[in-house]
């Protein structure tokens, strides 16, 4: 599944990993990160593939123990961002500094030092569960017999102790991805990068792949991933919103939901459909949506919103009941995605 928009949120978000290192509160101050606290640092990371500018003088920070979402329409440039960042692949321009080393300089240096999980599944479906963490860890040179003692540790932590002889190919969807988590880490790396892992998983098996990722992140490993779940952004400690390749919005979840303060309304009306008309020819707003009989408007600024819709409404005959809403983090997707001009226009 790759849908066009990201689906809605599910109300209330996923719960709080326990530990010190709470999703929503107690982080480090971030802006003042000093450089060696960084896992990543990125200025100007530029790729273009002919005339199109695919990742856009993109500057990313991205703190150490960190669960780093990366948001973004299809095509936005999240995963030509990835593959640079792990030295796949050559940028047009800018620079990168991914645990210390200069990338694509030195990146066999850091082959062995992060993981990385790509938007396909990459298990060899012939191969059984057992089979494949043994290729993988061929692959990451680590000697056989410490190889077994980590591929025992991983079937246990990842629950495949009755499917070692299970070929990977007869998996369900969520069972890959925990293989496929299970084998990007066999080497214990210290920072890792998944694109995209939950897309084709089923809202239980999403959870506990979060857990996962929280526990890797409480062993200290940073995480950077690429999410088109609204509910999976708001449990990261930070997340950056790329659209067109330019990033468009780098922020705490709270900090980013808190920038959209006053403009986002929930209208109720008894014919939704004729308010979403009315709504959308007046001025100033961005977005509407609805959810069941209810409308979440979305305001391209604050100041008397609820008032000025309220007006506009009765204006057009409809009789609607306006009121103020909290912003959620697909507010902020909306805003940072649609509420910017083209960039034929800016041009
Ligand atoms: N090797 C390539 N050659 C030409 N164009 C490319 C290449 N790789 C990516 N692109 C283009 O770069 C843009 C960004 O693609 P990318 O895969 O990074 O997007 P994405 O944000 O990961 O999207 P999705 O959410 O669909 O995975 C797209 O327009 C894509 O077609
Ligand atoms: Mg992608």
């Amino acid at each position: 599944m790759s849908p066009e928009h990201p689906p809605v949120s599910p109300a209330g978000g996923a719960s709080a990993p326990t530990g010190d290192q709470d999703v929503r509160s107690g982080l480090k101050p971030l802006l003042q990160a000093p450089l060696d606290d960084l896992a990543i640092r990125v200025r100007g990371l530029t790729k273009r593939f002919g005339n199109l500018v695919a990742v856009d003088a993109v500057d990313l920070d991205v703190p150490r123990r960190h669960v780093y979402g990366f948001l973004g329409p299809n095509g936005s440039g999240k995963s030509t961002t990835i593959r640079m960042l792990c030295g796949l692949l050559t940028p047009s321009a800018g620079e990168i500094d991914v645990l210390g080393l200069r990338i694509p300089e030195q990146a066999e240096q850091l082959r062995t030092r992060i993981g990385y999980m790509t938007q396909k599944f990459s298990l060899f479906e012939d191969l059984s569960v057992r089979e494949n963490l043994e290729f993988l860890a061929a692959v990451q040179d680590i000697p056989r017999s410490r190889a077994r003692r980590r591929i025992d540790e991983l079937i246990e932590q990842y629950h495949f102790q009755d499917r070692q002889k299970q070929l990977a190919g007869t998996m369900s969807g969520g069972q890959k991805q925990r293989l496929a988590l299970a084998g990007a880490v066999i080497h214990e790396p210290e920072l890792l990068f998944l694109d995209e892992p939950t897309s084709a998983v089923d809202p239980e098996s999403r959870r506990d792949f979060w857990e996962k990722l929280f526990e890797l992140a409480d062993a200290g490993t940073t995480l950077l991933v690429s999410t088109h779940y609204m509910d999976e952004a708001e449990r990261c400690h930070r997340i950056a919103i790329l659209d067109r390749g330019v990033l468009v919005a780098d922020g705490t979840p709270d900090a980013l939901t808190g920038e959209l303060a006053g403009r986002t309304l929930v209208v109720e009306a008894a014919q939704p459909r004729l308010a979403q008309k009315a709504l959308l020819g007046l001025p100033g707003v961005l977005s509407v949506a609805q959810i069941g009989n209810a409308l979440r408007v979305l305001m391209a600024e604050n100041g008397d919103a609820a008032g000025r819709i309220a007006h506009g409404l009765r204006a057009a005959g409809i009789e609607a009941g306006v009121s103020a809403s909290q912003a959620n983090l697909e507010d902020v997707f909306v805003s940072a995605t649609r509420g910017r001009p083209d960039r034929e226009e800016a041009a």
